[in-house]
């Protein structure tokens, strides 16, 4: 099934932002009443464009990174949250997260994106050992905590959430000296299937969405030798993302054209027309393989 592309208005209404005080701790604040969306590496790239689109559809992004603090100097970002966590200090890991639990303990959070990822800087054999690391510590090891942690507490309140995984169309091509990262977008996409089926009986009414992603034009992005042009541009991404994961609407929401879905588990192919713009197959079936 192909789903139609929404290009983001600027021009949509927003409503005022919570007023956080950035001059107090963030474990000390308490969060107005309102829906939230959380952003594990909302600071730039796709993960940015998230925020904005969530921001446009009166949802308040709490966006999650090393730069958070900076990123929300934004003019365009100011209203979005931050919470600065590096999900690659495993030694101050565990208490960013116990920060970030009180900070939120309240607050209705409708979708959970899990975007934050680095590059293969080079093939696998050149890598070193902290650079191995490094990978398997953003991608996996510290969002996987991360992800435990807040997951568990949604479960403790009873209150359903939409977890949505980005991962890559990289999975199914050629691995082009991207080992490692080909091997975690896998990894994403088996949680992401996984935790369809543990979210239904532990957090009943929960959803997840897959997006594999084709490359685009963002700093993750390393090859220079490839025409930006011909790359995905991340707002429209972004845009495809909020649409049809409902941003906006709750939890639960699949937007009318995804009624077919009877599952918690969706998952999106966004590639690239030879027009330049994307094309989105959606796939409903809970299938026996995670791609
Ligand atoms: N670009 C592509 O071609 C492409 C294609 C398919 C899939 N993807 C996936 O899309 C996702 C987003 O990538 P992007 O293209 O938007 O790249 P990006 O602009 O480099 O954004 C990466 C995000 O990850 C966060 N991050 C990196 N290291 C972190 C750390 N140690 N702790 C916490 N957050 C960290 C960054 O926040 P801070 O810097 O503030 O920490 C930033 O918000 C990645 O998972 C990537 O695998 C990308």
């Amino acid at each position: 099934m192909s789903a139609p592309v929404c290009h983001r208005s600027r021009s949509a209404a927003r409503t005022p932002s919570p007023q956080v005080h950035p001059s107090r701790s963030v474990s000390t604040r308490r969060l107005p009443e309102g829906d939230y969306t959380l952003i594990i590496g909302g600071t730039s790239g796709l993960g940015r464009e998230i925020a904005l689109q969530c921001l446009e559809r009166n949802v308040t992004p709490i966006v999650l990174g090393r730069s958070a603090q900076r990123a929300v100097a934004d003019q365009d970002l100011k209203k979005a949250v931050p919470f600065t966590l590096d999900l690659f200090d495993l030694g101050r890991l565990a208490s960013s997260i116990h920060r970030l639990l009180r900070f939120i303990d309240q607050a209705n959070i409708t979708h959970l994106f899990w975007v934050a990822g680095i590059a293969q800087s080079r093939p696998f054999l050149d890598l070193t050992r902290i650079e191995i690391a490094h990978l398997l510590g953003v991608h996996l090891e510290g969002s996987l905590l991360l992800l435990h942690s807040l997951l568990n507490q949604r479960k403790e309140r009873g209150q359903p959430v939409h977890l949505v995984v980005v991962s890559s169309t990289s999975v199914y091509g050629d691995c082009n000296g991207n080992e490692l990262l080909n091997a975690v977008q896998a990894a994403k996409a088996s949680v992401a299937r996984g935790l369809a089926s543990s979210l239904l009986r532990d957090v009943p009414g929960s959803l997840v969405s897959l997006f594999m992603l084709a490359a685009m034009d963002t700093a993750f992005h390393t090859d220079r030798s490839v025409d930006s042009t011909s790359l995905l541009q991340p707002e429209q991404v972004a845009t495809i993302m909020a649409v049809q994961t409902g941003v906006g609407h709750g939890p639960t929401h699949r937007p009318s054209q995804m009624s077919t879905v009877t599952t918690p588990f969706a998952r999106f192919l966004v590639e690239r027309e030879l027009d330049g713009s994307p094309r989105v197959n959606l796939y409903t079936a809970f299938p026996d393989q995670p791609f």
